[in-house]
């Protein structure tokens, strides 16, 4: 097989930074899975691996990207046929394991879900993540007893691939959407996924109190900080906050008033769930989401040789939307 080109990280004096080389099949290792990439997308992890704002590859060099889709070529195992479509996210991707920013891929089959026959790979690399994890961030609060319907449910770091999401999933459950977001110039593009309203965070009045009007039945934060202590404060009782990110700051300082007075919940997200719950979870994304839906949220096409041109904008919060990477 001929060389082909992947985005790889590596490290220099303790700081990562990727580059696009070419590499041979050597290089990726074996599985039970040999995949043609054809997507792949960029989050905010894979802008912090790529530019070094963060250590997230543990082991060099290591292939980028934490969302692969594409197409089984070679299978050795009878949970998957050659020709099937398939998605992969999270999972170690970009940490200790080759990505999807690349021509190919070596996958092991336990990482792997079944794209249906309706879905294209384009569509699913616009999920992929940020779909997966806003959708587990609903499941979550709904064991949570989160009823969703006819309530006000507020969504931070709005514009962003979770936020998104979060926001579609929301109008599916018949919630009223709040979005905090600091882009006025996305206002058309958050209309269009269905909020009811915004809130600019710059109009967030900075507070001293320990408990305020309670205003939200729940919230889906992806910023932390002051914004995710402000939701702490302003949650009402026995709310969930679903805790997913921390593009704003990895801090929360709160007090327990909101716990013991109004019993309110914050729930970690995290990816690392069992596979059962995970293929639930993709099967009612799949199902629940529209191509009009996904179209709404990839904002951009780009492909492998121009991607390093695109992490900035997901460093300084300037991104809005998805932006996929058209493999081969
Ligand atoms: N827990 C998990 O398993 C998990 C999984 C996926 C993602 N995440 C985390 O969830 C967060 C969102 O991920 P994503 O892929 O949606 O990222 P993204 O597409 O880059 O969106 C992040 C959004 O947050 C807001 N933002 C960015 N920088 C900010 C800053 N400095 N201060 C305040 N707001 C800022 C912006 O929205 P507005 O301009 O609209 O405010 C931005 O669009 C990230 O922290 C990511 O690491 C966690």
């Amino acid at each position: 097989m001929k060389e082909f080109l992947a985005y790889r990280i590596f490290e220099s004096n303790g700081r990562s930074s990727g580059r696009l080389e070419k590499i041979s099949s050597v290089d990726l290792g074996i599985n039970d899975l040999f995949v043609k990439v054809e997507y792949s997308a960029i989050n905010y992890k894979d802008a912090l691996a790529a530019t070094g704002q963060a250590q997230i590859a543990k082991k060099f060099p290591l292939i980028g990207g934490i969302d692969l889709i594409g197409t089984v070529l070679e299978s050795k195992t009878d949970k998957f046929r050659d020709g099937e479509k398939i998605i992969v996210t999270g999972s170690g991707l970009s940490e200790t394991l080759n990505g999807g920013y690349s021509e190919y891929a070596q996958i092991d089959s336990d990482l792997a879900f079944l794209i249906p026959e309706s879905i294209s790979t384009r569509l699913a690399a616009g999920i992929g993540t940020a779909g997966f994890t806003a959708a587990l961030a609903i499941y979550k609060m709904k064991i949570n007893k989160q009823k969703f319907s006819n309530e006000k449910i507020i969504v931070t770091g709005a514009t962003g691939g979770v936020g998104s999401f979060a926001i579609l999933l929301l109008n599916k459950a018949l919630s009223e959407v709040i979005a905090v977001s600091s882009k006025n110039n996305c206002i058309n593009y958050l209309d269009s996924l269905g909020v009811k309203d915004i809130i600019n965070p710059s109009d967030i009045k900075d507070n001293e109190s320990l408990l305020e009007k309670a205003l939200w039945h729940g919230a889906i934060d992806n910023i932390g900080g002051d914004i995710l202590s402000w939701l702490t404060r302003t949650v009402r009782p026995h709310g969930n906050i679903a805790s997913i990110g921390l593009a704003s700051s990895h801090d929360l300082n709160t007090n327990v008033m909101p716990l013991i007075l109004r019993g309110i919940n914050i729930l970690g997200i995290s990816t690392n769930i069992n596979r059962k719950i995970s293929e639930d979870l993709w099967k009612d994304i799949f199902c629940n989401l529209t191509n009009d839906d996904i179209e709404k949220v990839i904002t951009r096409e780009t492909s492998l040789k121009d991607l390093s041109n695109h992490f900035d904008r997901y460093i300084t919060g300037n991104n809005y939307g998805r932006t996929i990477i058209k493999i081969s």
